[in-house]
């Protein structure tokens, strides 16, 4: 199967988990010793948002902040790369082409931001679509989609199991819920959407959750 694996820097870099990083390293490696071919796109955590802030402070505009953010996602995939060693595709790709270059010659690629006015689910989104991936693990800090703010509501119900037109819907419903927002980008949803990709988001603090989805067994919540 042809996967692309999003981990949230909310999981693996807010703060720094070197564990939880060779964790994922381990699960690349047994995700290709089971002969699937692996993108994946890391975030830059509260790293990312540290030098965000160090960069407003210096009065920069949004667009020299976003490329310090995403430096900082790029360092965070070098690691990954540099752990991967002879699997790993040895550079962080910059495009989107590079990426897809790296798996067709058989190599993990580890990608980090892109360019700047997007997120990296986005960057995830538009890897999906060129190398035409089965599937999309969202590893991310809540344990799925939510119809409220799991963080804000007690009584926050996840979904197991949702259409892209009824995620569509829980977003018109709750715009103004940043909770709900940040669980995947809605552009990053139009994208996939579109591509008809399946979408699993499931609690990245547990890497192993990566494989039961991608065994196709229930866990998280299933976007199709
Ligand atoms: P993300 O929001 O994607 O990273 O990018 P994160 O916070 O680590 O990820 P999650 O929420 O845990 O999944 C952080 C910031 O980096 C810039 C944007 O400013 C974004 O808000 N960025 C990232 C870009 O400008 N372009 C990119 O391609 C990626």
């Amino acid at each position: 199967m042809r996967i692309v694996l999003k981990i949230g820097g909310s999981v693996i870099a807010s703060p720094i988990n070197p564990d939880l990083i060779a964790q994922y390293i381990a699960l690349l490696k047994d995700l290709r010793a089971k002969g699937h071919e692996v993108a994946v796109v890391v975030g830059g955590g509260t790293l990312a948002r540290e030098f965000i802030g160090i960069a407003k402070q210096l009065k920069l505009q949004e667009e020299a902040q976003d490329k310090i953010a995403i430096s900082v996602s790029r360092l965070f995939a070098q690691l990954f790369l540099e752990k991967l060693g002879d699997i790993g595709c040895g550079a962080v790709p910059l495009t989107i082409e590079e990426t897809a270059k790296c798996l067709s010659k058989g190599k993990v690629a580890v990608m980090g931001g892109l360019k700047p006015g997007m997120t990296t689910d986005t960057v995830a989104a538009l890897i999906v679509k060129k190398v035409k991936a089965d599937l999309l693990v969202k590893a991310s800090d809540q344990d799925g989609v939510y119809d409220k703010d799991p963080r804000k509501y007690s009584d926050a119900v996840r979904f197991d199991h949702l259409s892209f037109e009824t995620l569509s819907l829980v977003f018109t419903k709750d715009k103004h819920e940043a909770g709900i927002h940040q669980i995947l980008d809605p552009e990053a949803i139009r994208l996939l959407r579109s591509r008809k990709a399946k979408v699993v988001v499931v609690n990245g603090f547990r890497p192993e959750n990566v494989m039961t989805a991608v065994d196709g067994k229930r866990v998280g919540t299933l976007i199709d």
